[in-house]
């Protein structure tokens, strides 16, 4: 079945609303501030299944935008028991994702960072077992860095866009391939998944 079958249909209707509009910008590109830039269905569809079959609890994303990977992670971290810690710099983009996210009926799981996350993450203590990069690409070392030490063992770091972007993450990509406390595997869906691995 298609996970999305898993879902409370509330979400469901939201997520849907949320794929029809990313196609509808993919096709027509209206302006960047008009845009929600959501993660590829496919990818959020892995990705909530990862974290089940991971039974992950403590999840963080970096890049939330309206909500739609809000959506599919928050509703795995309820299902384990977790929450969710989502950043997003754009106020707007905070009001309309918790908007989504009560709609959907998972506002008792999403907790939310205001601001650019290179300094709300600084503040803030994690642990965390799952994170989502999904922000811009010339600040995804650094929120690695930021992170390494609130990182639980065996924890996964995901960052969106490896291929889609590669020159611009190529980097990124160099530094958690050649870490001695990952393993890190590129995963070609969507728009292409690199899944860092803490190994202790
Ligand atoms: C690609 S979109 C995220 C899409 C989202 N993950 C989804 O699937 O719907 C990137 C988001 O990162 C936010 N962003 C960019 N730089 C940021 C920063 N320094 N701190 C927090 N959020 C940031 C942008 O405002 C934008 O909403």
């Amino acid at each position: 079945m298609d996970p999305l079958e898993l879902l409370d249909p509330r979400a469901v209707q939201v997520i849907q609303e949320l794929e029809e509009r990313d196609r509808w910008e993919r096709s027509q590109d209206p302006p960047p501030e008009d845009r929600i830039y959501a993660l590829h269905p496919d990818s959020a569809r892995f990705l909530h299944m990862l974290i089940l079959a991971g039974k992950y609890r403590r999840l963080l994303e970096i890049g939330a935008s309206v909500g739609y990977s809000t959506l599919w992670l928050a509703d795995a971290a309820h299902r384990n028991g977790g929450t969710l810690v989502s950043c997003e710099i754009e106020p707007g983009r905070v009001e309309r994702n918790r908007a989504n996210v009560r709609r959907a009926g998972l506002h008792g799981v999403v907790s939310y960072l205001v601001g650019d996350a290179r300094q709300t993450l600084a503040q803030h203590p994690g642990p965390f077992d799952f994170v989502l990069i999904d922000a811009d690409k010339t600040d995804y070392i650094t929120y690695f860095e930021l992170l390494m030490p609130k990182i639980l063992p065996n924890g996964l770091v995901v960052a969106d866009n490896v291929l889609s972007h590669a020159a611009a993450l190529q980097n990124y990509l160099a530094r958690v391939k050649a870490h001695p406390l990952y393993e890190s595997v590129t995963v070609p869906i969507g728009r292409g998944l690199e899944i860092s691995r803490r190994i202790r």
